[in-house]
């Protein structure tokens, strides 16, 4: 990447490129969160409340970072979370990304608000594992078609963000006045989909500008509610996932719900300002689900020894998700896949140095807060 020539392995320089080559609306949008941005900063701060005890001896030499989800064996310890309008931080957006996730075989996660249509995106990854995030229209019939197609394209699970009801009260984005979805980018699934056209007066390639205002309408679903997952259960066979969840009672209705898994996640810290942190969410959330359904992680990973600690806590698997935005920021495919490599390789440097050699073998025993 361009660090004169130099690799990348620090988040805070990562960050630093990616703010020299976007331009200030962008890096904001990608790096900020909503009101004071307690969370944002709580999200990396509470791994620092937890220390990891290695224990050695326990022949290290052969190790394995495969995680088995949902009856799946992925190779790579973490997914990469779904991030929308990619086509602002880079112009190959999420092409590059799948390229790069192909390369590295790391299963993507994709966003509904994607720069590239989830078809186009699919044919990127070729067979490398993908799920659909769903933002849950309120246009139900646009819902159900956008769940179908992905079904079609080879997505095998869906997951639908629960925690964004609306949109968080993002300071910066509203200084800025600055919102991707007006700007153009993120509305490729919406334009290719056959009823949100037949929604419209007149086609998105006629008139782009009233087509982005009809999307603005009916993007999010603030009547959502427990009940109307059956809705989506009728339209597919896929597994079921709900990300953004905080609360134990959530997780509890989840798995009453028929959920086939869950994400412990505050988005990054952009929705609610003054959440809980990600991690300080997740040990009493693995303890009222108790294995019945799959917790899945994210928000504040930016090292190998928070994936470890984000395991030892009891996560069945981790989402990846500023890091590679930056990365492709910094050089696209490429730098996607940089950041990729240096992730797997401080995971692998990090089991063996905490004394294991499988990520199923870390446990609550391995870490004490402090
Ligand atoms: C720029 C940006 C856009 C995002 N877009 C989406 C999205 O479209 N759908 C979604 O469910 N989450 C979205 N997220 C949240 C991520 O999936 C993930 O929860 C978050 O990035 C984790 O926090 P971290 O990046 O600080 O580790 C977005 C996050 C960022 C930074």
């Amino acid at each position: 990447m361009p660090n004169n020539n130099k690799p990348i392995y620090h988040y805070s320089d990562l960050e630093k490129h990616a703010k020299g080559t976007l331009s200030h609306e962008v890096f904001t949008y990608i790096q900020s969160g909503s009101g004071n941005e307690e969370t944002l900063k709580d999200n990396e701060q509470a791994f620092k409340k937890w220390k990891i005890k290695p224990q050695f001896l326990n022949d290290v030499s052969e190790r394995n970072l495969s995680i088995s989800l949902l009856d799946e064996t992925y190779k790579t310890p973490f997914l990469l979370a779904p991030v929308g309008h990619l086509g602002a931080a880079h112009p190959d957006g999420e092409l590059a990304v799948a390229r790069a996730a192909k390369e590295k075989q790391v299963p993507y996660i994709v966003s509904t608000v994607s720069t590239f249509s989830l078809e186009e995106i699919a044919d990127e990854l070729g067979d490398t594992p993908r799920w659909f995030q769903l933002y849950w229209s309120s246009d139900q019939e646009l819902t159900a078609s956008l769940v179908k197609r992905a079904e079609k394209a080879g997505y095998s699970a869906i997951v639908v963000t629960i925690d964004t009801p609306i949109l968080g009260y993002r300071e910066a984005d509203l200084t800025n006045q600055y919102f991707p979805l007006r700007a153009g980018y993120g509305s490729a699934n919406y334009f290719a989909d056959p009823v949100f056209r037949s929604r419209l007066k007149e086609s998105p390639e006629v008139n782009k500008a009233s087509a982005i205002e009809e999307l603005l309408k009916i993007v999010f679903h603030p009547k959502l509610s427990w009940k109307d997952l059956a809705f989506i259960r009728k339209h597919t066979k896929l597994p079921i996932i709900l990300k953004g969840v905080l609360h134990p009672n959530d997780a509890i209705q989840a798995v009453d719900y028929g959920a086939d898994g869950i994400i412990v996640s505050n988005h990054g810290g952009r929705q609610l300002d003054g959440v809980l942190s990600s991690l300080d969410a997740l040990p009493n959330i693995v303890q009222e689900v108790s294995g019945k359904i799959p917790v899945l992680f994210d928000s504040g990973i930016r090292r190998g020894p928070d994936v470890i600690k984000a395991y030892a806590l009891g996560a069945d698997a981790v989402l990846l998700g500023r890091p590679y935005v930056y990365g492709l920021a910094i050089n696209g495919q490429a730098g996607v896949e940089e950041v990729l490599e240096h992730f797997l390789n401080d995971v692998d440097v990090s089991l063996a140095t905490a004394g294991k050699s499988r990520i199923s073998e870390l446990d609550s025993s391995l870490v004490v807060k402090v």
